[in-house]
């Protein structure tokens, strides 16, 4: 049976990932930095479940050196702040560029060997803030669009090991994570209605993606970031009209 490992599986984005891979025939492994989550997302399916600080190389090391092989690495784990750039603490910033951007390449660098051998795929999960800056959210801009650099980068740099690397970028999604943000009905309907699509997306809706980058289907797809949005990235126009609507 051949193995996914996923990072933030214990709840959210992370957790629909590590469902749908275990639906498509993959032994998971659900690693988290909350070790109650990790075992219940493990539990529910099968799976094995991984305490560790994406951030943490020894970590990331004695996980990789128990595994025996690999076929996909979902980086998902990632945090978003909220923060103001011009009073941001620089450890605040640092610590999101270290779980948003070094975490996935920490992995990515443990992990290479085994999944060099599978001629595995790594998915990394972006954001649309990567591509649209979105004030108010601190380093998480910046950080994703480091990270889709990465992704970028890795796929040249590593494309000798026959490994695929690609992003998918969520838009709005609900999570645990984005509980507060669509608590407000008013608001929520806003957002909602600004979505070219009609909604925010499910955590299901990406995960299905996340899927397909794991699977033989997008076998002559590297380097690419997909955005999941609804069509948010592409609906400047509806913005700007929102924006200069006096009513
Ligand atoms: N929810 C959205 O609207 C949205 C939109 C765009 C992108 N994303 C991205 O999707 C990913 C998941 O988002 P979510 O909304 O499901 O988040 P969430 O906060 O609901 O869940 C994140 C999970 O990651 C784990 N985690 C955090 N730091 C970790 C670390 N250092 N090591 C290991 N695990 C850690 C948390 O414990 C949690 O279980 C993130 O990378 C986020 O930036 C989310």
């Amino acid at each position: 049976m051949a193995t996914a490992l996923v990072t933030g599986a214990g709840r959210g984005i992370g957790r629909a990932i590590a469902r749908r891979l275990a639906a498509d025939g993959f032994a998971v492994v659900a690693l988290d930095v909350d070790a109650a989550s990790a075992e219940k997302t493990a539990g529910e399916i099968g799976g094995r479940a991984v305490t560790c600080d994406v951030t943490d190389p020894a970590a990331v090391g004695d996980l990789a050196a128990s595994l025996e092989e690999l076929q996909v690495l979902v980086n998902n784990a990632g945090i978003f702040p909220f923060a103001r750039l011009a009073d941001i603490a620089p450890e605040e910033f640092r610590r999101v560029m270290d779980v948003n951007v070094l975490g996935p390449l920490l992995l990515i660098q443990r992990l290479l060997p085994l999944l060099s051998a599978s001629g595995g795929s790594v998915v990394n999960i972006a954001s649309m803030a990567a591509k649209a800056a979105t004030p108010g959210t601190g380093a998480y801009s910046p950080s994703k669009a480091a990270l889709v650099s990465l992704t970028q980068l890795c796929a040249l740099e590593f494309a000798h090991s026959g490994v695929r690397f690609n992003a998918v970028a969520p838009g709005g999604v609900r999570t645990e994570g984005t509980a507060q943000v669509s608590a407000d009905p008013e608001r929520e309907a806003r957002f909602n209605s600004l979505v070219p699509l009609g909604r925010r997306a499910v955590p299901e809706d990406i995960a299905d993606v996340v899927s397909f980058f794991a699977s033989e289907d997008s076998r002559y797809i590297t380097g690419q970031v997909l955005y999941v949005d609804g069509g948010l990235t592409a609906a400047t126009i509806p913005f700007l009209q929102a924006a200069q609507r006096t009513t």
